[in-house]
């Protein structure tokens, strides 16, 4: 078995690449939401300036048996690496997995990293295998979320008379940019994240243009955001991304700002976008930490239920 760096100028190498990383990743989890193939290939081919990655494979007899990636955030969280390393299934306990992980390690240290964090997810019905491989490398829970998912169509959530809901698909409208930046960086600093210690992520005018450019080659990005209607205040928002050619779609940020909470906007701004999709999409998928009461209620009252714990696992290098 050898490991080599992922030539990412080949393209039947990038497919043969991501083609393991996907068998290996549902190989346990039915419910698992991966990146897509299209995403990968933004990444693989066009590197964005706010983050470098590193991918590797373990090759045995020419065929690949496992991948690992290493992400390395360059405008913040400098001193962490961020890994997640896949084996076939009929290829595991043979020492393939803590093989890429010491290689990511040592990539990891000679960029200055001194900690690896990794997302796990496990199937309440399913293998720990990866929980187990994570505590046996040295790595410690920081933090746990639940993966959860609905069925569409959901009937939507009466918005707040003070209020109205916007909208938007792909770029913010020049008009909402300075609101929309605030709400995003509230968002960065308030998110739960339990015991790991990161630093929040600063948006800026040209760092969401180019995030938000790189995003629409890729997925369908819709924006709902309520905004009162005494002062035009925008009091939160939620962000939907549908990937191209999805039948589902996945829900990320949804933030209602301090002065603003208790209207029942969460449900609202979900609900709105939920409604715009098309009719082919059947799911959404969203993640929140048990410990965030608020948001899980919104989640099961609109019929989201658990079918994934998440563990967010980091180890010293
Ligand atoms: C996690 C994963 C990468 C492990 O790959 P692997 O090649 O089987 O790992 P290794 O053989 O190097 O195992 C190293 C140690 O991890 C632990 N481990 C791995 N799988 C385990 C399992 N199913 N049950 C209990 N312990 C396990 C053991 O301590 C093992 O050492 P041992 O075999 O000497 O007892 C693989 O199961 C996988 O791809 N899972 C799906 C993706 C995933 O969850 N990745 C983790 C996120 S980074």
């Amino acid at each position: 078995m050898d490991i080599r760096e992922l030539d990412v100028t080949d393209p039947s190498a990038r497919r043969a690449w991501y083609d393991v990383m996907e068998r290996a990743a549902r190989a346990d989890r039915p419910h698992a939401l991966l990146e897509g193939f299209d995403a990968f290939e933004v990444t693989a081919t066009e590197p964005g300036e706010y983050a470098e990655r590193v991918r590797l494979e373990a090759r045995d007899g020419g065929e690949v048996v496992g991948v690992a990636e290493l992400e390395l955030p360059l405008t913040e969280n400098l001193d962490v690496g961020w890994c997640d390393v896949n084996v076939v299934p009929e290829e595991r306990r043979r020492g393939i997995g803590r093989a890429l992980l010491e290689v990511v390690a040592g990539r990891a240290r000679n960029a200055g990293r001194s900690r690896l964090g990794g997302e796990v997810n496990v199937d309440p019905h399913g293998s720990r295998a990866g929980l187990e491989f994570a505590l046996a490398i040295g790595a410690e829970e920081k933090h746990r979320e639940d993966h959860l998912v609905a069925d569409l169509p959901i009937e939507p959530a009466p918005v707040d008379p003070a209020y109205e809901v916007v909208t938007w698909r792909g770029r913010c409208p020049d008009e909402h940019r300075e609101a929309y930046l605030a709400m995003r960086n509230q968002m960065n600093a308030d998110v739960p994240t339990g015991q790991l210690d990161l630093e929040a992520t600063v948006l800026y005018d040209a760092r969401l243009a180019s995030s938000e450019e790189r995003l629409a080659r890729s997925y369908d990005v819709r924006v709902a955001a309520a905004r009162r209607r005494t002062d035009g205040a925008f009091g939160g928002y939620s962000l939907l991304f549908v990937p191209h050619g999805a039948d589902y779609g996945w829900q990320d940020d949804t933030l209602v700002m301090p002065e603003h909470r208790g209207h029942r906007l969460g449900g609202a701004m979900k609900t709105t976008n939920y409604a715009d999709l098309p009719e082919h999409i059947g799911l959404v998928h969203t993640w929140t930490a048990p410990s965030n009461t608020a948001m899980h209620h919104t989640n099961t009252a609109l019929g989201f239920q658990v079918v994934e714990h998440m563990y967010e696992m980091e180890a010293s290098i």
